[in-house]
């Protein structure tokens, strides 16, 4: 029994094995994701308590693609809406024995409990504040794929550091390649305390010091529904934050632009960044897919003698 609760538990090798394994099931500009017979038989249940587009989507369709059977719940959809526990969600759902549960939840650990309570492999898909190790997999795969080395990159990360998930598990899966990784933001949401997440980090409030020589900006949503006050004053982050075309020319030439979305448009980046050359966001999504096909697979012991395309 194996899940992937975040980046942090796993080996450089592990993560690579990953990586390359995600290869395998990435297709051409234009072409259909292929089908395979990796889990047939298998049935997984993705959990949702909170909102997602892109993660929940593509589990479903990478759990699909290898033959599983895919359920998913929300909690707005669920019994939890009638007042049902998170134990007793989660003992009804044991019982109907899937072989994984993939989890998102608002309190930071809650994939943990769940794997320590139900006992099968849990895959966590963004826990509160931790990890969102999935994210952290699709976003290495896909600078890979515009032809880079995680080796030694420097990467900015820019934004409501306080709050990411998302920053967590790249610094966690960045370092192990001995990235130089820059966490950027108001100081209200870059604690002092992430400088210990990993050697390597940095901490800035300079957004162009922060974009200096970048081979890669990764920007962050700044998450109001994680922040219990205002961390900065209404109207002024964009001015100071937020991803506009000048920027970029103080990056290095072929420097790309990430975020993870969803992206909020004229307050952590700007159209003409969002939508330009430079800009992975779409191919990150799309990586989503092969990304959490490896992981399935991974998770699910998948059978490789029975992976026929169709
Ligand atoms: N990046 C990400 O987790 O997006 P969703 O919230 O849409 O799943």
């Amino acid at each position: 029994m194996k899940g992937l609760l975040g980046i942090e538990d796993l080996t450089r090798e592990e993560v690579q094995a990953i990586l390359d394994r995600a290869r395998h099931f990435q297709v051409g500009p234009g072409e259909r994701f292929r089908k395979f017979d990796l889990l047939k038989g298998r049935m997984v249940v993705n959990l949702f308590f909170e909102n997602s587009t892109r993660t929940r989507t593509s589990f479903e369709l990478a759990a699909k693609g290898l033959g599983a059977d895919a359920v998913s719940i929300t909690a707005q959809a669920s019994s939890v809406a009638k007042g049902e526990s998170l134990v007793d969600t989660l003992n009804t759902l044991g019982a109907m024995r899937p072989d994984a549960i993939i989890m998102r939840h608002s309190a930071s650990g809650a994939p943990h409990f769940l794997q320590r309570h139900l006992g099968i492999p849990i895959i966590n898909a963004g826990d509160g504040t931790h990890e969102h190790p999935t994210q952290a997999l699709l976003d290495a795969r896909t600078i890979l794929d515009r032809g880079k080395q995680l080796e030694g990159l420097r990467v900015a990360i820019i934004g409501d550091i306080a709050h990411s998930r998302v920053a967590r598990s790249n610094v966690y899966l960045l370092s192990k390649y001995g990235a130089d990784i820059v966490l950027c933001g108001p100081a209200s949401l870059l604690p002092n305390e992430l400088r210990q997440l990993a050697a390597g980090v940095t901490l800035t409030t300079d957004m162009d010091e922060a974009i200096r020589d970048a081979d890669v900006i990764m920007m962050l949503r700044v998450q109001l529904e994680r922040q219990h006050e205002a961390a900065f004053p209404a109207g002024e982050y964009f001015p100071f934050y937020g991803l506009r075309l000048e920027h970029l020319k103080l990056a290095k030439p072929d420097a790309i632009v990430m975020h993870p979305g969803p992206i909020n448009r004229g307050r952590e980046i700007s159209s003409e960044v969002a939508d330009s050359q430079r800009s992975a966001i779409l191919n990150q999504v799309e990586n989503g897919i092969s990304v959490r096909m490896a992981v399935l697979e991974r998770v699910l012991g998948g059978d490789k003698n029975a992976g026929a395309a169709h």
